[in-house]
């Protein structure tokens, strides 16, 4: 009987992961969610007595302060996994370029903010504060979803040069999972930087625009990894992603692994 909480469970691969860990009933799962109202979120849980859709804003510290204590009131106080998972990005300038980003500080604290509040603060703040529940739980595991995006040798290989704010917050977040890892070592808990692969995420369907940028990025992955032909379903990455969290112990804690586990098949 294991528990789990997760964020940025309204959709994507966050709802995925809530999708794939319900099925067992013997878990208790957590899902933490801007809207609790927001339609699929609530007709799962509807359907399984083990969903529990707590609201949740990783930005917000009083907000993620309730939410874990919303958790501790169902789980006795005890939490096994968090798996910390939102994310947000200023679409507007994902496809800039480092030397295109504007001389102008206000402009690029809105380019920045929205991955910063989510991956850092938000990585930050959800992990403090579910710490007490994951210090009393059995697994005593925190992950953080990350990307090979913030990996330099896959940047460098592939050539992406775009994606600025967003990689650099992973690249951050990797450290600060490093940090967690340093720190939290000696209580025998756990904490990993995990990369979800190339994921197809996209709801409903995708401007011509979204479709050519796919192209683009698939030919630059195949640099890294030839094989690689699409973008994979959130079914197969959360599976695997729940491999690698099932099989996480101490030697990998502090760690960025992909989806198969290693630091090498990041697609
Ligand atoms: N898809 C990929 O190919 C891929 C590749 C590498 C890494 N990843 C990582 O995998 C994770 C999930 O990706 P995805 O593609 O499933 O993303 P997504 O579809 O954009 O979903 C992001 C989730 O984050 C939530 N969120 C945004 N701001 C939030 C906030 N302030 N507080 C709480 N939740 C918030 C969203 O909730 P709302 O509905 O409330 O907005 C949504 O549930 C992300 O960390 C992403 O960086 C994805």
């Amino acid at each position: 009987m294991s528990s789990y909480a997760i964020t940025g469970a309204s959709k994507g691969i966050g709802q995925e992961f809530v999708r794939q860990l319900v099925a067992d009933e013997a878990n208790t799962v957590l899902a933490i969610v801007r809207n609790p109202a927001s339609r699929d979120i609530s007709e799962l849980a509807s359907k399984h007595p083990n969903l529990h859709v707590i609201k949740g804003d990783v930005t917000d510290p009083k907000s993620i302060l309730e939410a874990a204590s919303a958790a501790a009131a169902i789980t006795d106080g005890k939490l096994d996994v968090l798996i910390h998972n939102s994310n947000a990005v200023d679409m507007a300038s994902m496809g800039y370029n480092p030397s295109q980003l504007p001389f102008d500080a206000q402009a690029i604290r809105e380019i920045f903010e929205p991955s910063f509040s989510t991956g850092i603060y938000g990585g930050l703040w959800t992990t403090n504060a579910f710490l007490p529940l994951v210090e009393k739980g059995t697994q005593k595991k925190i992950v953080h979803i990350s990307t090979a995006m913030a990996d330099v040798t896959f940047i460098n290989k592939t050539g992406v040069s775009y994606a600025v704010a967003y990689s650099v917050t992973k690249a951050g977040m990797n450290v600060q999972v490093a940090k967690y890892a340093a720190e939290l070592a000696p209580k025998g808990i756990k904490v990993l930087a995990l990369s979800p692969g190339w994921v197809d995420t996209w709801e409903g369907e995708k401007p011509a625009e979204v479709v050519q940028a796919d192209e683009a990025m698939l030919k630059q992955f195949q640099l890294w990894e030839p094989e690689c032909k699409a973008q994979i379903l959130p079914e197969e990455s959360v599976g695997k992603c729940l491999r690698v969290i099932e099989h996480l112990d101490a030697k990998d804690s502090g760690l960025l692994l992909s989806h198969n586990g290693d630091q090498l098949t990041w697609l």
